[in-house]
């Protein structure tokens, strides 16, 4: 059995003994190897002791030299480790120079220096640094580089690091080199560089301030044409965060690279962004409407980074959500402000749901700033970004647009150029607007979902409403105490019209307009009075989704009716009609699935024949909500009852409203260029929807309509949505389409990815048989990330009922690659170990099997860092109110 990973503490963190003002790099890449000459200027830091020794990291390196103030040192001179190497003599100030030897050809992690396709690329967050060399490879050390990059001049003509070239030239051996020098000094994990035979797509910016900028997006030759979507969202990008915070963009040269191979998304690096191809190409016929919209998202993300990440950076790692869930949020109010706010704020929450609720109640769970993690890279999680990018968002619904504004801007006074914390963040908030804000820090301390429960009296002889709130959150594995949060409620009165009705709260003497308003819920109780009402109102409670959590209030199945068809709030009518869904579904889930209740279905039908109302919310009120979503509600997780639940409402929904269905089908039709804008998305959203729902009668006539789709369909939305029910499909003609669409895109990795994925995902009994089959195809390769994820990651992560199928083979053959994977590229690996961690929620039987399987992943030898620890929380960690005490 492997040994327990050291755990790293936020209360151990300590300044750097040692400052580095000034690194030089120069790289000599080759195919055989690569050898980085690297030189510090370094600094004894106040307060370090004369005779504190420098410690610096280092993995998976050879080191060719090692010399101080240009003095070689001998053997007896340092030390090195598995993680370092230690000087143990140095004076105050002082130059190092080290030469290491690295392989990236062989460097199947994808951390540090490594190969994708033709090129070299670098990927240093968060500890790939010391991959490269050694250094004391922390974001609270930052310095100035130049970097020397050479490389033959024929493989590779481009030669990428960052901030601005200011050198190059030729060598007689067919080389050549570019040297590069950032003038913002940055802390090592923003580090990048890239060599290759590079396709460039060129543009300018201008900002307010009237400086010229460079932008260009590099791409392999055979993607040229597939960057103009992402040139246009990287514009929009600069354009916004201008206009809306006054944020330009520091830099003369702004670079992205897309590379095949990488672990995540994309990578912030200053002036040098790295993305995963996956959010950088795109075109109508290899793209869908859900590609274009994250590329416009991941482009922002990252661009805004530049000043929420790297002109201010992090002290620790601890910090991680200092930087992501703030950029998550400005990615959010970006992509609102492009388009379908309301649609945007729904999918936000589906996801944070699916994703981040369950984490929160399982054995990974931690709060948005961690306390401990073995390996940081395990923390790049939902609730770092995702409940990180709430915990923003709430702030700015009690400060207001002006109010978070005005907190950003001294923020950035306060702290440009240093590597700061969470607590740095809120008092620059709370001072700039004069708030106390102490309470409301305990969100980055504290795990779990918070339950806010509601209870409401109304008299109507005074025409006062008295609401009481409550706040209670569970013990998590972590953490067992839990304390009173900083909520705030955004509250909707609603009169029987549908009207909003004006809120007067007990103390104010003049009714304000009428519409929503913000409650603060700081106690474990409290009680608000609302007078002044001249009828009984019907309460809409946490509009927008103001805040993380769970909401339990008796609502009748009437009242979400009513909500579901009269809610002025867009977010909440749909949220009614989630509740009403789940309500009916959890019930079938106890009794059987049995007829669909009238309210509903009518409730429904209105909603799909209002000609009226903007075709993608109507899309995302009909949208059902995920098994994910339903098993969230439940004590154990009953796999089956659920999907058989969801699937008898999507069936009884289809039989009962055809026609409507098939008009809706019928008046959805987007004629003319595809154009990826959100009214046309939402058509065709829409249009998709009801294809699917008419595809689960199953007769002839369904599969004849899917096919018929597929045929005509002029874009990858359009084919993909056809593609996905005809994988659900036994019927050989489905299959034949499948098969036309491996081999019309077999050179095309990103659209082979769908194709991967939409048969992982598949509703069909021998899915995983399939699945297994597709592991042998030849297009199949587990060392690229994203193929991986398109397969075993859907499949593992996506597809719950062939997952979880009661004899553990789906478990089995998780473990299986994840012990393949682990020596691979542990960071995936550990990624895809944690559809496991949750045994605890399920039935004796799969709980058994998944623990099995966890065992058995366990006793690997020399199991890496990642995977190690997921395993042993998910093993270990019992929930504490499962506890009979
Ligand atoms: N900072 C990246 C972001 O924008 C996350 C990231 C990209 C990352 N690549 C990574 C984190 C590799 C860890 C390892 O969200
Ligand atoms: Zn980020």
């Amino acid at each position: 059995m492997s040994a327990k990973p050291k755990t790293v503490h936020l209360a151990d963190y300590t300044t750097p003994p040692y400052l580095v003002d000034e690194v030089a790099l120069a790289f000599d890449l080759d195919e055989e190897h690569t050898d980085v000459h690297s030189t510090l200027t370094v600094r004894r830091a106040p307060g370090t002791p004369a005779d504190c020794p420098l410690r610096l990291d280092g993995e998976d390196l050879t080191l060719l030299s090692l010399a101080l103030d240009r003095q070689p040192l001998n053997g007896d001179a340092y030390t090195l480790d598995d993680h370092g190497l230690t000087v143990s003599e140095v004076p105050e100030t002082f130059t190092l120079e080290i030469a290491t030897r690295l392989r990236p050809q062989d460097n199947t992690q994808l951390q540090g220096l490594y190969r994708s396709g033709g090129m070299f690329c670098t990927q240093c967050e968060a500890e790939g640094f010391r991959r490269i060399t050694y250094f004391p490879d922390r974001p609270d050390v930052m310095a100035r580089y130049t970097v020397t990059v050479t490389a033959d001049k024929r493989r590779y003509p481009i030669l990428l690091s960052n901030g601005n070239p200011v050198a190059n030239g030729d060598l007689d051996n067919g080389r050549h080199w570019v040297r590069w020098q950032d003038p913002f000094p940055k802390p090592s994990y923003l580090f990048a560089l890239v060599a290759g035979d590079l396709h460039c797509h060129e543009d300018r910016h201008t900002t307010r301030s009237g400086r010229d900028i460079r932008l260009a997006i590099y791409t392999e030759h055979e993607n040229a044409g597939r960057t103009a979507h992402a040139m246009d969202s990287l514009k929009a990008a600069m354009h916004w965060d201008e206009l809306t915070y006054g944020l330009e963009c520091d830099l003369d040269n702004y670079l992205v690279v897309a590379v095949g191979d990488f672990n995540m998304g994309a990578m912030e690096n200053k002036g040098l962004n790295i993305f995963n191809t996956q959010y950088i190409l795109a075109r109508p016929d290899v793209a869908t409407d859900a590609d274009y919209v994250n590329i416009e998202a991941v482009i922002g993300h990252e661009y805004f980074h530049n000043w929420t990440g790297n002109r201010v950076t992090l002290r620790d790692w601890f910090q991680l959500s200092l930087k992501e869930g703030l950029t998550v949020f400005r990615e959010q109010q970006f992509s609102a402000y492009q388009g379908a706010p309301a649609v945007r704020r729904i999918q936000e929450v589906r996801t944070l749901r699916a994703a981040q609720f369950p984490e929160d109640a399982g054995p990974m769970a931690h709060p948005v700033r961690p306390s401990e993690y073995a390996e940081i890279n395990n923390f790049y999680t939902a609730t770092v970004y995702m409940k990180g990018a709430e915990v923003i968002r709430m702030y700015h619904t009690l400060l207001g647009q002006e109010g978070f504004r005005r907190g950003l801007a001294l923020y950035f006074e306060r702290h440009d150029g240093q590597a700061v914390t969470c607590e740095d963040f809120l008092a620059a908030m709370a001072d700039a607007n004069d708030m106390d804000l102490a309470r409301f820090g305990r969100w980055y301390e504290q795990s779990g979902t918070p339950v806010v429960s509601v209870d409401d009296a109304y008299d109507a002889a005074t025409g006062t409403l008295t609401l009481t709130l409550r706040q209670h959150t569970e013990p998590t594995p972590d953490q067992r105490e839990k304390h009173p949060l900083h909520i705030p409620i955004a509250l909707g009165l609603v009169d029987s019209e549908g009207r909003d009705m004006p809120i007067r709260l007990a103390d104010e003497s003049a009714a304000p307009e009428a519409g929503t308003r913000v409650l603060e819920l700081r106690e474990q109780a409290q009680t608000f009075t609302i007078s002044g009402l001249d009828e009984r109102p019907t309460l809409s409670l946490l509009r927008g989704f103001s805040a993380p959590v769970k909401l339990d209030y008796e609502y009748t199945e009437e009242t979400l009716a009513f909500l579901f068809a009269n809610d002025n709030d867009e977010f909440n009518r749909w949220e009614a009609g989630q509740r009403l869904a789940t309500r009916i579904m959890l019930r079938w889930v106890e009794d059987g699935p049995g007829e669909i209740p009238e309210t509903f279905l009518a409730a429904f039908r209105q909603t799909l024949e209002d000609e009226q109302a903007d075709p993608a919310l109507v899309a995302e009120a009909l949208t059902l909500p995920p098994e994910s979503f339903i098993a969230e509600h439940m004590p154990v997780i009953r796999v089956d009852a659920i999907h058989q639940a969801r699937e008898t409402m999507r069936q009884g929904l289809a039989q009962a409203l055809a026609p409507q269905l098939r008009a809706a089908y019928q008046r959805h039709r987007v004629d003319g260029t595809y154009r990826p804008r959100p009214e046309d998305i939402g058509r065709r959203r829409l249009r998709n929807l009801a294809l699917d729902y008419l595809a689960s009668i199953g007769d002839e006539r369904a599969l004849e309509q899917c096919l018929a789709h597929y045929d005509e369909a002029d874009n990858m939305t359009d084919t993909m949505a056809a593609l996905a029910l005809l994988a659900d499909s036994p019927e050989p003609r489905a299959a034949e389409a499948l098969e036309r669409f491996a081999e019309r895109w077999r050179d095309d990795p990103l659209v082979l990815d769908k194709w991967f994925r939409v048969q992982a995902l598949s509703r069909r009994p021998d899915v995983l048989e399939r699945v297994r089959e597709l592991t042998r195809h030849p297009a199949f390769d587990p060392r690229n990330p994203n193929r991986l994820r398109a397969l075993v990651g859907a499949f593992c992560q996506g597809n719950a009922i062939g997952f979880h199928q009661s004899g553990g083979e789906g478990y089995n053959f998780l473990a299986d690659w994840v012990i393949d994977l682990d020596p691979i590229n542990p960071q995936v690996a550990a990624r895809l170990t944690t559809a496991l961690s949750r045994w605890r929620r399920y039935d004796e039987q799969r709980a058994a099997h998944m623990r099995t399987a966890l065992e058995r992943i366990e006793a690997q030898p020399s199991l890496s860092k990642d995977v190690s620890e997921v395993v042993t929380r998910s093993l270990e960690r019992a929930y504490d109110n499962e506890r009979t005490d």
